[in-house]
């Protein structure tokens, strides 16, 4: 049987761990990697025993056989690969967000028609099983009506210090926000009031953002987000999600109390959601991946489409837009 052959394009953070779980499977050919960082690039192909790289998405697409990319170049810069890769009928799994504005979201979900790959929205929030228990109980009924949510998601200064040039917190980190939500109340969210505080880094974009919600179905919803705590304090996401209903109510934070290390430097959990064990990635980034492959072969749907992801794009645009016009955004009225 001939092997599904994967590339993926943006070999950072976020391209390693995809690397990492796609080398976990024996089932999947991981033939080459893209980046622009050549250093990184020949080092990252010793260590995964990758066999090519390449420094431009263009030449990798045009030389290796490959049926599947995967795309995880910084926020604002997935349109071009992605379109490349979809004009060429790859199966792709594009990070979130998407793309950070609605025109570009809009030409890679133009570019899909008529195209046979399939295409799967990064959102991993999806694949935790924390997040999908709360689905499960939500949509089982469990908890009754929705009528109250209130999610966090928040990490130190040194992720917006890597990351600032490229994006900013809202779409980073409250893109997951603005997607799993609607996602596990079952209704989308239609207006946004947000208010941001820009004291910490002083860069013009927002370091914390506190937003008030509203869903279609009525209930109601804080959001919180920041990348501007102390360094070090909290070394990966301090995230949380409650859900209260008429008959009940859900939650989940994390760091947990669960498996907490301490040393005179440090803090930290130490599970996360890509902890690895015996030197393999779990989690929900792998099962993400699983399900990915499965759609490469044949056998599964994509369960997040782009126009899933199109809608939490919107959220997030409504929420900056309201910071800047200091007032309660329509979503609709996302721009
Ligand atoms: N799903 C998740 O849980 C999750 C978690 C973290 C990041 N992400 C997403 O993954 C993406 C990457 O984030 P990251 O933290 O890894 O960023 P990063 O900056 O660490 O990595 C981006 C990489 O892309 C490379 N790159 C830039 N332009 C390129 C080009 N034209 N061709 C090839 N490579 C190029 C950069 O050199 C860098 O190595 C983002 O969209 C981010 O939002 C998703």
């Amino acid at each position: 049987m001939k092997l599904p052959n994967v590339g993926v394009i943006g070999c950072g953070v976020m391209g390693v761990r995809h690397l990492q779980a796609l080398k976990s499977f024996p089932f999947v050919n991981v033939s080459s990697i893209c980046d622009i960082d050549e250093r990184r690039l020949q080092q990252l192909s010793v260590e995964y025993k990758v066999p090519k790289y390449y420094k431009n998405y263009n030449d990798m697409l045009s030389k290796e056989n490959l049926d599947a990319v995967i795309i995880a170049t910084p926020d604002g810069l997935h349109k071009d690969p992605a379109i490349a890769a979809i004009r060429l009928d790859k199966n792709i799994l594009i990070e979130k967000p998407i793309a950070t504005t609605l025109e570009d979201a809009e030409a890679i979900i133009k570019a899909t028609r008529g195209r046979k790959g399939a295409v799967l929205a990064g959102h991993t929030l999806h694949f935790d099983h924390r997040y999908w228990g709360i689905k499960q109980m939500v949509s089982e009924g469990k908890i009754g009506n929705v009528v109250s949510v209130y999610s966090r998601r928040c990490n130190s200064i040194d992720q917006a210090e890597r990351l600032e040039k490229f994006t900013d917190v809202i779409m980073y980190l409250g893109i997951h926000e603005a997607d799993i939500v609607p996602w596990i109340v079952g209704s989308p969210i239609t207006k946004v009031y947000a208010k941001a505080s820009f004291i910490v880094r002083n860069k013009g974009d927002p370091d914390f953002v506190k937003v008030l919600f509203e869903h279609d179905n009525g209930a109601l919803g804080v959001m919180e987000l920041s990348w501007s705590y102390p360094s070090g304090q909290i070394v990966f996401q301090n995230s949380s999600l409650e859900v209260v209903g008429t008959a009940g109510m859900c939650s989940t934070s994390f760091p947990s109390t669960e498996l907490i290390f301490f040393s005179n430097k440090q803090y930290s959990t130490i599970y996360h959601p890509f902890t690895r064990i015996y030197n393999k990635i779990t989690g929900s980034l792998l099962n993400e991946e699983l399900h990915f492959i499965n759609c490469v072969a044949g056998n599964d749907k994509p369960v997040i489409s782009l126009e899933d992801a199109y809608k939490a794009l919107k959220v997030a645009l409504a929420i900056k837009k309201s910071i800047k016009e200091k007032r309660e955004i329509n979503v609709n009225d996302a721009e």
